[in-house]
């Protein structure tokens, strides 16, 4: 099988370009990734020799319409990913996320190619924190940031390109993601490096958001359970059931680092934060089986401060530049 990921030098993308080498040999997989501040070649240099990296654009009609002709399933995770960046700057969300995913659309329409949609659960808005309901399959949209609107609009894309045009796509909905490769702009990782650096935590407001942490390992395994099994047309919701708030996921770090749980500063809130995020994953749970291999959150993070404390060379590049870009916005 011929497999086009795009965005895979990014964190998600990079991970499932790892699992699929490590554990489907006979897939071919070409990365298209256009290298933006967030992508990083060297997330895949342990596997460069098995598979094929394009430098370019989703956006470009052409690259991208030649990479789809050769391909038997493309896997879409090319993104704008940051809340806060499209707070500072919409534009490129836009360009990206919805111009570039209707190029996709067009281009396995053209050639019949098999489409797997990487989407988030931010594009059902937030709960509050005593509701009762998660977010099901069947939630109404209601996205809040420039970042979870746009990511709304291309996942209605693959729905109508799906419906009207018979485009043999699936979609998923993830929950928060941690574990190796993530940008340093992110929560965890900003949290960790900060740590490591001997810096305080920066916790948005009163710290009481809550989110839904999953494995970055166990969102792969799920997506290739869709590819394996999910039916066409459908959406799918990926979820391992780890609601935790920001303030104990600052007070697990702590503890871990050896350091006094109080040890961490309050900054200015997120404009418009969601306050919590919850998924049902009983779909993908009952009709393709799939279970989550990370269970123990405490675990998960240990080993992901591990990886962070062993693999400094890869994120000390872009670690002070990251903090000079929140100091401009005020989240410091
Ligand atoms: P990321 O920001 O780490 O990586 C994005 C990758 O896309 C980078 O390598 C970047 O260079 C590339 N890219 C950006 N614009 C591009 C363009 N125009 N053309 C080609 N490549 C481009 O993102 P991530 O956290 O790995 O997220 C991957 C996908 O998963 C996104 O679609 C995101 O919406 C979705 N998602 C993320 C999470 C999470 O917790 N991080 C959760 C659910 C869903
Ligand atoms: O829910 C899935 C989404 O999760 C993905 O679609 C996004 O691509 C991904 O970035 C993530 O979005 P969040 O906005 O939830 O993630 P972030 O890591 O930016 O923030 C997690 C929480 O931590 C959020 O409530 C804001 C808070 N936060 C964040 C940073 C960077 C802090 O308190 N301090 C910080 O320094």
């Amino acid at each position: 099988m011929r497999l086009l990921v795009t965005g895979g030098a990014g964190f998600i993308g990079s991970n499932f370009v790892h699992l699929t080498v490590r554990e489907r040999p006979d897939v071919k997989v070409t990365v298209l990734d256009a290298l933006t501040y967030a992508g990083d070649k060297s997330s895949l240099s342990s596997v460069a020799d098995a598979i094929t990296f394009v430098e370019g654009d989703i956006a470009d009609a052409a690259l991208v319409d030649s990479l789809v002709a050769d391909a038997d399933l493309v896997v879409h995770f090319a993104a704008e990913s940051h809340n806060d960046n499209s707070l500072n700057d919409p534009w490129p969300f836009v360009q990206t996320n919805v111009i570039g995913t209707y190029t996709l659309l067009e281009a396995v329409r053209r050639h019949d190619v098999r489409y797997h949609h990487i989407s988030t659960d931010e594009v059902y808005g937030d709960l509050e924190l005593d509701d009762p309901e998660r977010f099901t399959e069947s939630t109404p949209y209601n996205p809040s940031s420039p970042y979870s609107s746009t990511k709304a609009s291309s996942d209605m894309l693959v729905r109508a390109w799906a419906r009207s045009f018979g485009v043999q796509a699936t979609i998923s909905n993830c929950s928060n993601n941690y574990g190796p490769y993530q940008h340093v702009e992110k929560f965890i990782p900003r949290q960790i490096t900060n740590l490591i650096d001997g810096v305080r935590p920066k916790l948005y407001g009163a710290g009481l958001n809550v989110r839904d942490w999953i494995h970055v390992e166990d969102h792969n395994s799920a997506v290739w359970a869709i590819i394996d099994g999910g039916q066409i047309g459908q959406t799918y919701l990926i979820g391992a059931d780890g609601e935790v708030n920001n303030l104990d996921v600052v007070r697990t770090l702590l503890e871990i680092f050896g350091r006094p749980a109080d040890d961490f500063d309050h900054v200015n809130d997120r404009p418009g934060h969601d306050l919590r995020y919850a998924i049902d994953s009983s779909r993908l749970r009952t009709e393709l089986g799939w279970t989550p291999r990370y269970t123990d959150f405490r675990a998960g993070l240990e080993a992901t401060v591990a990886w962070y404390r062993e693999n400094e060379a890869w994120w000390r590049p872009v670690k002070a530049a990251t903090e000079a870009k929140y100091e401009r916005s005020g989240q410091v």
